[in-house]
């Protein structure tokens, strides 16, 4: 599985914490940036990251800001992103099984890293449902066009 990682400055640390993880996982992961802490608007590391998602070149993608919520609205903008804002496994769970999110949203002043690993690895690890999720999933994909 090939991941994406990116993130603001409200998100710097925690992306890099996660990067960390990852690597120390053996997973193939590559960082978007921030690589420093100035700075930087979030919707443009949304944009290049989420398209990168929607064009195959990732299978998921994992943005941090300082909430989760601003670099998940602009990633949500990208045909083909489905952005989930988790904060707890659960959350990240239903977001694979349900709604087959290939984005994972996180805020930096939200979440703990002990806690923030628990739901990256939940979100890497869950399969999406099917089933009649899938005709949900696709009437949402029909708003797209
Ligand atoms: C940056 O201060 C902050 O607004 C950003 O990281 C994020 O929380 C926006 O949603």
């Amino acid at each position: 599985m090939k991941i994406v990682l990116g993130s603001d400055h409200g998100g710097f640390r925690l992306k890099e914490e996660i990067k960390q993880y990852l690597i120390e996982k053996g997973m193939n992961v590559t960082d978007y940036g921030s690589f420093t802490p100035e700075r930087v608007d979030y919707p443009v590391v949304a944009a290049k990251a989420a398209h990168a998602v929607a064009d195959g070149t990732f299978d998921r993608g994992i943005l941090v800001c300082g909430t989760g919520i601003g670099i998940g609205i602009a990633a949500n903008k990208v045909r083909g992103i489905r952005a989930a804002l988790c904060h707890d496994p659960y959350s990240a769970e239903f977001s694979r099984r349900h709604n087959d999110a290939n984005i994972l949203t996180m805020g930096e002043r939200i979440i703990g890293s002990g806690l923030a690993k628990a739901v990256v690895n939940t979100f890497l690890q869950t399969d999406f449902d099917g089933s009649y999720h899938t005709a949900r999933v696709n009437m949402i994909k029909e708003m797209e066009k």
